[in-house]
């Protein structure tokens, strides 16, 4: 799962979770406190109903105060409001359900009546009764002389069901706060998101681009947090790569150059040796020197790659660039390799939009690029495949020269390290015809277009071959 979707279910949880538990919470607290002042008002009614009753005077009006207060009060949960006398026998009685026989004049029997008239004071007493009712009793006086007892049974659950609404409530509300909670934890993972994934997703972009070489590359250290450390750090580290990466090239450099003068002197004492200026050679030793001179070659050609790119990497290799012919350039590179495409079996083809007559290069690097394109085109394409050369524009600035062969291709993950200097893909190593290379042709080529302000690309697929493409400006002739 990604951490935007593993933050947003976790938010979602927690938030939703937190207004679900604060609206039950609440939902309780309100639910208790309607009940505890309904039965306020309830006790309240009765204690003046009591009290009223005990200055009646006569047994009719009792009944009456009695009547109107059982009718005020929950009638709907009331079982029975009765009035004990001081004999304890039933003075009178109201009750609702229907079916209730008369009880009047019989002894109290029941044992809430029975308690009720021993208690002094207010009682309450719960799951009386067989329909586990709530009785509240109230002592009768009047001047102090205890006349009577008042007692009112209800139904528990029929003197909660007008409260039923507050569990209604709650139920919508608790509804509504898990959306609501939804939404914010929605809003609140987008903004999080935000905050801290944009931070990580730049860190992995820039670990790619070092990764692919781009050692210069930095992140920004605005923020004080710990993903502000995170990118100094990340600076610090590409910082030190820059100079360990600097120290080689540095040492290569040194080390190249001063290869370079012996290895020379080298190979003219070998050519001087077999023109035969120092007497005759025999087949042999003539073979064998002259796959000397080839090694020798080969060895002085990868240390001028390497100064080169050391040149180039120091600014030190500056461009004259002027209007260059497209058509001319093109076909100059394709004659310069022509001999060895006939060799190794392979077709050569060239294309050129037309219109397209001029680009603003300096004429020795088109040629460096676009011999280096080709070569390798040609060392990684089998006997009987094609290479083509193509030219368009692309926009009103840009032309974009590509090299495009029907050869061995290369993994799409190591297409964009391919520009790194010493690079050389692992998986087709083996297939190269001829010489082995160095890694270093690309990395000169990039080095060139982009000293153009150009860009460079590759695009393959295994066994499909590859196309190398590079943008150059269009020369002021062209547009
Ligand atoms: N046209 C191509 N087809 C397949 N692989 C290629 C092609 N061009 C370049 N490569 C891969 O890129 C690597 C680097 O190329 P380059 O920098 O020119 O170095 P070199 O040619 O000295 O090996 C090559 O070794 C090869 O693995
Ligand atoms: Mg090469």
């Amino acid at each position: 799962m990604r951490l935007p979707l593993k933050l947003a279910a976790g938010l979602t949880v927690v938030v939703t979770g937190t207004l679900i538990l604060f609206v039950e919470l609440g939902h309780r607290a309100f639910h208790r406190e309607a009940v505890a002042r309904q039965e306020a008002s309830l006790i309240s009614a009765w204690e003046n109903a009591a009290r009223a009753t005990g200055e009646a005077g006569s047994p009719e009006r009792r009944v009456a105060i009695l009547r109107a207060v059982s009718e005020l009060c929950e009638p709907q949960a009331l079982e029975e409001s009765v009035l004990v006398d001081g004999e304890g026998r039933i003075a009178a009685r109201v009750s609702f359900t229907p079916g209730g026989a008369d009880y009047i004049g019989t002894t109290a029997s029941r044992p809430y009546h029975i308690a009720a008239l021993r208690s002094a004071g207010t009682l309450r007493q719960d799951d009386v009764g067989p329909r586990r009712q709530r009785a509240y009793s109230f002592p009768v006086s009047l001047a102090g002389r205890r006349l009577a007892t008042l007692v009112a049974a209800y139904r528990a659950d029929d003197l909660e069901r007008p409260l039923a609404w507050i569990a209604d409530l709650t139920r919508r509300r608790r509804l509504l706060a898990a959306l609501l909670g939804f939404g914010v934890a929605l809003l609140a993972s987008a903004a999080l998101s935000a905050s801290l994934l944009r931070p990580l997703d730049r860190l992995v972009e820039a670990a790619r681009r070092v990764r692919e070489g781009e050692l210069r590359h930095r992140l920004p250290e605005a923020s004080d947090d710990e993903l502000g450390v995170l990118s100094r750090e990340f600076n610090r580290m590409t910082e030190r790569l820059v100079e360990l990466d600097e120290l080689k090239d540095k040492f290569v450099a040194q080390v190249t150059h001063d290869l370079r003068s012996p290895l020379h002197g080298m190979l003219g004492q070998a050519d001087v040796v077999l023109g035969g200026y120092e007497g005759p050679l025999t087949p042999k030793q003539e073979e064998a020197l002259r796959s000397l001179v080839r090694s020798g070659k080969d060895l002085a050609g990868l240390i001028d790659d390497i100064l080169e790119v050391a040149r180039l990497e120091a600014g030190k290799a500056p461009l004259e660039r002027a209007p260059v012919g497209v058509e001319e350039a093109l076909e100059d590179a394709v004659s310069a390799v022509k001999g060895e495409a006939e060799r190794l079996g392979v077709s050569l083809a060239v294309h050129i939009q037309p219109g397209l007559s001029f680009v603003s290069a300096d004429s020795t690097s088109l040629r460096r690029i676009l011999g280096n394109l080709l070569s390798n085109a040609l060392k990684f394409t089998p006997a009987g495949g094609q290479v083509s050369l193509s030219a368009r524009r692309d926009g009103a600035r840009e032309a974009v020269f590509s090299v495009a062969d029907s050869g061995v291709g290369i993994p799409e993950n190591r297409l964009s390290s391919l520009f790194a200097k010493f690079s050389q893909v692992p998986e087709t190593r083996g297939r190269a015809r001829g010489h082995a290379g160095s890694g270093l042709g690309l990395a000169i080529c990039r080095e060139l277009v982009e000293a153009h302000g150009g860009r460079i690309w590759a695009e393959s697929k295994p066994g499909e071959g590859a196309r190398f493409s590079f943008t150059l400006p269009l020369s002021a002739h062209s547009k």
